[in-house]
């Protein structure tokens, strides 16, 4: 599933429509290079839920927490992962719970050790360059993840393919 995301407002609405759709339990990888919106749509999705304080970027902390009608959402950021097995090493195993949902940037530097996503998403700039938009590419991995992407379509949003 492809999705144009033309600007801010497109990935914070998007962020809105995903986040109720999604349980506790899931794992959700968002790829794509710097600046191409990753945070973007995680601060969505928590807003999305009922979050209202801020959303920082974990680039520094690994990760950050927040609690939403019981449920723990995780947000990770392994932009400054050495090598994989840091992510052994900082324990960062005992975050992915039933009871959590678990958003991750950069889950490439933790490759072979964070556990595998139920969707995978992946940002990438617009090829016409006067437009500063995005394209969004969404996967589902698993069933849990393709209910999602199929209650999401149903929403009637503006699908590529
Ligand atoms: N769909 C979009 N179209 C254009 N600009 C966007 C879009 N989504 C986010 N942005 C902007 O691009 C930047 C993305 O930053 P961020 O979400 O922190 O990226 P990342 O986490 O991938 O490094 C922000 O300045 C944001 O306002
Ligand atoms: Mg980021």
């Amino acid at each position: 599933m492809i999705l144009p995301l033309p600007n801010p407002e497109a990935t914070m609405a998007l962020g809105n429509q995903l986040a109720p759709l999604l349980g506790s339990g899931m794992v959700i990888w968002l790829s794509g290079e710097l600046g191409s919106g990753k945070t973007t749509l995680a601060r969505a999705l928590l807003r999305g839920v009922g979050h209202l304080g801020p959303v920082k970027s974990p680039t520094y902390t690994l990760v950050e927490v927040y609690v939403v009608s019981s449920i723990y959402w995780y947000h990770f950021d392994f932009y400054r992962l050495s090598e994989p097995e840091e992510f052994d090493d900082a324990g960062l195993g005992e975050y992915f719970r039933d009871d959590a949902v678990c958003l991750v940037e950069w889950p490439e530097k933790a490759a072979g050790h964070v556990p595998p996503a139920d969707l995978c998403l992946v940002f990438r700039f617009a090829d016409n360059a006067a437009d500063s938009g995005r394209v969004l590419e969404l996967a589902a991995c698993t069933e849990a993840g393709q209910k999602c992407l199929n209650a999401l379509k149903n929403l009637g949003l503006d699908v590529g393919s």
